[in-house]
C-alpha cells in the first residue's frame, strides 16, 4: 500500500489540471478545451519518469534512482490514472465542440489507450510470469508508443508561434528521456564487452 502513493498523485494531478482548465475556460467548451490539455501535460513527468527510471538508475547506481527502478510500476500505473482524466476531458471537448481529429490522431492515440489499459492490468508479478517474454514485448513497445505519442505532439506544436514554447519544451524533455535511454544502452554494452574481455584474458 504504501508505494501506492504515485497511483494518488496522478490521479491528484489529473483532477487539479482538470479543475484548473474548467475554471480558466471563458466557455464551457473552451474549458474542456484547457483541461484535455492540461491533463496531458499533468501526466507527462509522470510518463518520462516511468520512461527513463531504469536508464537513470544504470547511468547513476544510488538509492534515488534504485527506489525510482523498484516503483516505476507505480509511477506507471500513475501515469495511467492521470491519463485516464485526459480520456474523459478530450471526449467531453470533442462532443461538445463538434470537431473531429483526423484518421492518424486517432488511431495514433487510440493504440496508446489500447496499450495503456493493458500494461496497467498486466502490471502484477502473477502477470508477468504467466505472459512471459510476452509482457517484456508489451511493456517495452507500449511505453515506447507513449513516448512517441507525446514526442510527436510537442515536436508539432514548435512550427506554430503560439505553441512554440511548449512544444520546445515537452519536445526537449522528450528527446532528452530518449538520448538517457540510448547512453544507458551504450555503457550496458561498453560494460559487457570489458567483463567479456576480462573473462577471456
Ligand atoms: C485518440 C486519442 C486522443 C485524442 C483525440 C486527443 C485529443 C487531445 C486534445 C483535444 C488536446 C487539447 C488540444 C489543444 O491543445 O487545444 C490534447 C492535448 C494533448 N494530448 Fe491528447 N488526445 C489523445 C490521446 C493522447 C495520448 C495517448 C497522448 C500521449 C501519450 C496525448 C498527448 C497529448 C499532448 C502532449 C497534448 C498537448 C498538451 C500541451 O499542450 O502541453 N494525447 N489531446
Amino acid at each position: 500500500m504504501k508505494q501506492r502513493w504515485q497511483v494518488l498523485l496522478g490521479i491528484s494531478l489529473g483532477l487539479v489540471a482538470l479543475a484548473a482548465g474548467l475554471l480558466a475556460g471563458r466557455s464551457t467548451t473552451e474549458g474542456w478545451q484547457l483541461a484535455a490539455r492540461w491533463t496531458a501535460r499533468a501526466g507527462f513527468p509522470l510518463l518520462i519518469l516511468t520512461y527513463s527510471a531504469s536508464s537513470l538508475a544504470r547511468l547513476w547506481p544510488g538509492p534515488q534512482t534504485r527506489a525510482l527502478l523498484r516503483e516505476r510500476r507505480f509511477w506507471g500505473l500513475g501515469f495511467a490514472a492521470c491519463h485516464m482524466i485526459h480520456l474523459a476531458a478530450l471526449i467531453t471537448f470533442l462532443r461538445l465542440s463538434g470537431t473531429q481529429r483526423p484518421l492518424p490522431t486517432l488511431l495514433g492515440g487510440g493504440l496508446a489507450y489500447v496499450l495503456l489499459i493493458a500494461m496497467a492490468l498486466t502490471s502484477t508479478d502473477a502477470a508477468m510470469r504467466r505472459l512471459g517474454r510476452w509482457w517484456k514485448r508489451l511493456h517495452t513497445f507500449g511505453i515506447h508508443w507513449l513516448w512517441f505519442i507525446f514526442a510527436f505532439s510537442y515536436v508539432g506544436r514548435i512550427a506554430r508561434p503560439e505553441t512554440r514554447m511548449i512544444g520546445l519544451i515537452g519536445g526537449g524533455i522528450a528527446i532528452a528521456a530518449l538520448g538517457l535511454r540510448i547512453a544507458a544502452r551504450i555503457k550496458t554494452r561498453r560494460s559487457a564487452s570489458v567483463s567479456s574481455a576480462a573473462v577471456s584474458r
